[in-house]
């Protein structure tokens, strides 16, 4: 997945104006980026979006980039331009028959100069323009093309930007004397409070003094948009005190957590008891959501079967293989950005099967929120650093009062000042961190409602202290993954005071020579974080910030981009 930006403004702007703009789409990817104008300009890099040459211009469009088809090279990176240079485009999503594409250009003499699918798109309007105009070029490429694409074209001598969308997300920020088209809102959301929302198969011409919309249904036909206007935080407090986002975001926790739970009991009382209804009125739930929204899930099955809700989730991408849908099943989105496409191509699509959506966003005017029948917002502000720290803990808590709304009680209220409790453990942490910092591999071993933490645990050492890490069940361990424990192996076991169960298992590494580091509401004779946990879903989410510090830590001591890792972005876009 990518970020995409087009400016057309009647007054000249910067090109590093744009830069900036960009830099706020950062989390979308960040392998290479680059940027043309209507005065010349056109660079690109590999690496995070920086300062470009200094251009004043009316007309940009640029891009930042999370590799899909060609490598991290400053030739694959956009935009890209036709044979002529005449047109110059950038596009987020994936072109699935390019090939095909590429080949028929090519025998019409076309030359690529990148690996990439996009490039393509350049090519493609080079040669239609030849013979027909824009709108029809743009009707045969909404036939031909398979795949997701919001495409920004521009060309030498036009002061109108073309876009295109299918699959992938495009907005129009409608600013003063400018128009701002961007993968999301939050890349004008300092600039203007007004957007217009694109919809599949929408073709738009934007200049600086206006817009016009087209709906694709075998030909464009005119189409009428309304302005939305949208509530987003504008204020950027970027990393304050904190040397990274993810360490800043962790300590947001208490306050993010207190936010929605007021939330949740009076501005989105009206949401939940419908969503309450809606759960009512159906058989199964089932949660649909990736990474760590997925395991924020698990915990939403745990606590809602402890209500006797039959809840079920599964990971976005095997959705479609691996659940059985009727107009009794409820499904509910989890998903913090609102735009992983494995998300949203799994709720494609059902609701033509009669089947209801739910979700719980973080983003708001996201896709999901907007395909969803009921969204609650989890309110934990912007969340910059690529892992979920924040979000994460929000959708528990909001997922542990969705069932506290059924009679699983626990003790939400207090989650904050537990929180900021167990973040003045934080120097102990740190100093198990050090010791971690060189090991290979690390298991972390859970039961019932641990079990998912131990996942989240997991990914969290991998992805961003890049540690190889399994969160399993403490009860599976010995059906193989035991062969892997040796002399020192760091074990984490998360041990709620009376599981006897998670004990034996802590035995069966302990007796192997694991190191084991235990996490509990309870005393152990082991090297271990205490956390002041009175019930499941506390102890779910503390011991959750305890493999998020002692992740943080561990990466620092490794000198690692803690808040942009590699290989990987904020929101997946892309299937
Ligand atoms: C991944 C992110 O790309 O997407 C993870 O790196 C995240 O941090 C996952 O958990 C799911 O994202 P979302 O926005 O659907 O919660």
């Amino acid at each position: 997945m990518c970020g995409i930006i087009g400016i057309a403004s009647r007054k000249e702007f910067e090109s590093n104006d744009v830069i900036k703009m960009l830099k706020r789409l950062e989390y979308r990817g960040y392998d290479s980026f680059g940027i043309a104008t209507d005065t010349g300009l056109f660079e690109k890099e590999v690496g995070e979006v920086r300062h470009v040459s200094d251009n004043r211009c009316t007309q940009a469009i640029a891009h930042t980039r999370w590799a899909t088809t060609g490598k991290v090279t400053k030739e694959n990176a956009h935009p890209h331009s036709s044979c002529d240079g005449n047109i110059t485009i950038v596009h987020n999503g994936i072109i699935d028959n390019y090939l095909e594409l590429k080949e028929w250009l090519a025998a019409k003499g076309h030359q690529f100069k990148s690996e990439t699918d996009s490039e393509v798109i350049a090519h493609f309007f080079e040669e239609e323009l030849k013979t027909c105009d824009m709108r029809h070029a743009v009707e045969k490429f909404f036939a031909l093309v398979k795949g997701e694409f919001a495409v920004l074209l521009i060309m030498k001598g036009d002061d109108m930007i073309y876009t295109f969308k299918r699959g992938s997300p495009l907005v129009l920020g409608i600013a003063d004397g400018m128009n701002i088209l961007a993968s999301d809102i939050y890349a004008f959301s300092n600039r203007t409070n007004k957007a217009v929302f694109f919809s599949e198969d929408e073709f738009a011409e934007v200049s600086a003094g206006g817009y016009k919309f087209y709906k694709y249904d075998s030909q464009l036909v005119p189409l009428t948009k309304e302005i939305q206007v949208f509530e987003w935080e504008s204020k950027e407090s970027g990393k304050m005190q904190y040397e990274h986002y993810m360490l800043k975001e962790i300590h947001e926790e208490p306050e993010a957590a207190a936010r929605l739970i007021d939330s949740m009991k009076y501005e989105q009382k009206e949401k939940m008891n419908e969503l309450k209804k809606m759960i009512e009125d159906s058989k199964r739930v089932v949660f649909v959501a990736a990474g760590t929204s997925y395991h924020a899930s698990l915990l939403g099955v745990y606590f809602l079967n402890k209500a006797g809700i039959e809840s079920h989730a599964i990971i976005a991408s095997e959705f479609r293989n691996f659940t059985l849908l009727d107009d009794r099943t409820l499904v509910i989105a989890v998903t913090q950005s609102g735009e992983t496409m494995d998300v949203i191509q799994a709720l494609h699509g059902i609701k033509g099967e009669g089947v209801k959506i739910a979700s719980f966003v973080n983003v708001p005017y996201s896709t999901v929120q907007r395909m969803s029948n009921v969204s609650v917002n989890i309110c934990a502000g912007q969340e910059v650093c690529v892992a979920a720290t924040k979000t994460f803990v929000n959708q528990v808590v909001a997922l542990s009062y969705l069932a506290s709304l059924f009679g699983y009680e626990n003790g939400i209220e207090k989650i904050p000042d537990k929180i900021n409790s167990l973040l003045r453990q934080e120097e102990k942490i740190k100093g198990m961190a050090e010791t971690l910092k060189n090991v290979r591999d690390i298991y972390i071993i859970g039961r019932g409602f641990s079990y998912p933490v131990a996942r989240e645990i997991a990914l969290k050492l991998k992805e961003i202290a890049y540690i190889h890490a399994e969160g399993m069940m403490g009860g599976e361990l010995k059906h193989g993954t035991l062969a892997l424990i040796e002399n020192g192996t760091p074990v984490i076991s998360l041990m709620p005071e009376g599981d006897n169960h998670i004990i034996s298992n802590t035995k069966e590494v302990e007796a192997r020579g694991a190191r084991v580091i235990v996490v509990s509401n309870s005393s152990f004779d082991y090297e271990s974080i205490k956390i002041p946990s009175e019930d499941e879903a506390s102890f779910s989410i503390l011991a959750t910030v305890v493999g998020q510090l002692l992740t943080y830590h561990v990466a620092k001591e490794k000198r690692l981009p803690v808040d942009k890792p590699r290989n990987l972005a904020k929101s997946c876009t892309v299937v």
